[in-house]
């Protein structure tokens, strides 16, 4: 198996260097063999030579099997250049039109919501990954003036609303409640929903076994914190996708144990963990890798090892219950340790 590996910005190479331990340890155990190769993206590479993704970088990255993605974004350079030059890019030119995202709140572990145990939260989110808000389609009129106008254009087609909301479906079918809400805002967004929710609808026909349900992105923001359990699979489109599932993340005891994956289901996938490069405490075997690593398991299972990766997704289950806390800092151990604690228990 070829895997490219993007450490980046951050935290993301400490975080990565313990997926890829774990990738080893679990690997040697199964018989698969990993070749790494690495690519050096983010904000030093940027500030340095002012490359953000070449484009025969990014073809090289279409060839590979799988990426392994840790965060980009710095400090020192304005916001949006790398997110949207690397990120974006990637989920767009390689075709990566899921953005799955577990929200699993494991056993042992301490949630904010008083009331809730793991038996209550344990969906999954189905973000549109390729549309919507994310084109960078839109323009300013009278740009700095006192009359200035600034337009932003959501993007959204019949073909790509369709296979998310498919994939979706498909997806719920596998599950055992087999229940899909669509999270949306046909209340307010007159074009972009409304297409939405034709399709939906059109879709749900073709799965009489799925039982579906729709809410307005604010009550589903509302729902997630008051009663997570209604919740199996969630299907939205790019920008509520995206928070929604920091909320989910929240739900599920912090950034540390977050994982998505970018999914081409015909093509090169991406598997990363959500919380971004946390400056702050980069550097000092301070964050929670179990994210990165359970992104590692994502990366097996999508690409034709289930039983290695679930064997990881039990392990990170596993210490995430084992943790003081998922948060940075307060782990009750370093960074390496907890990758040397997935190894232990992935590797037997
Ligand atoms: C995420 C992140 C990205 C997004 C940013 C860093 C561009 O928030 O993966 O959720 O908005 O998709
Ligand atoms: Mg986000």
């Amino acid at each position: 198996m070829r895997v490219a590996v993007i450490p980046g910005d951050g935290t993301g190479p400490e975080v990565v260097a313990e997926a890829t331990k774990v990738l080893d340890a679990v690997a040697a155990r199964f018989g698969i063999d990993i070749d790494y190769e690495y690519h050096e993206l983010g904000g030093d590479r940027y500030i340095r030579t002012g490359e953000v993704l070449p484009d025969a970088e990014l073809k090289s990255l279409s060839e590979v099997d799988a990426i392994l993605f840790g965060a980009v974004g710095h400090p020192d350079v304005a916001p949006g250049i790398l997110e949207r030059g690397i990120i974006v890019r990637l989920r767009r030119d390689l075709g990566q039109y899921i953005n799955l995202r577990p929200i699993k709140l494991y056993p042992g572990v301490r949630g904010p919501l008083r009331d809730k145990n793991h038996e209550d939260i344990d969906f999954v989110v189905v973000r549109e990954n390729s549309e919507g808000l994310y084109s960078g389609r839109g323009s300013f009129a009278h740009h700095g003036t006192a009359d200035e106008v600034a337009i932003e254009e959501s993007v959204n087609t019949r073909h790509g609303v369709e296979r998310c909301i498919r994939f979706a479906f498909e997806l719920a079918l596998t599950r055992p409640r087999r229940h899909l809400t669509m999270c949306g805002k046909t209340n307010i967004l007159m074009y972009a929903q409304d297409l939405w929710q034709r399709v939906f609808d059109e879709v749900a026909a073709e799965y009489p076994d799925v039982t579906t349900a729709y809410a307005h992105v604010d009550a589903v923001c509302l729902w997630m914190v008051l009663a997570p359990e209604r919740f199996d699979v969630i299907v939205a489109d790019n920008l509520f996708g995206d928070i929604i599932t920091d909320l989910g993340a929240a739900i599920q005891g912090g950034l540390g144990v977050a994982v998505g994956a970018n999914l081409n289901p015909e093509g090169v996938s991406m598997f990363e963990p959500i919380g971004g490069t946390a400056p702050d405490v980069a550097g000092k075997g301070k964050i929670n890798p179990l994210a990165s690593i359970g992104a590692a398991g994502m990366l097996l299972t999508h690409n034709g090892q289930p039983q290695a990766g679930a064997v990881i997704d039990a392990a990170v289950a596993r210490v995430a219950g084992e943790l003081s806390s998922l948060d940075a800092g307060a782990m009750g151990m370093t960074t390496s340790e907890v990758g040397d604690r997935v190894v232990e228990l992935v590797a037997r």
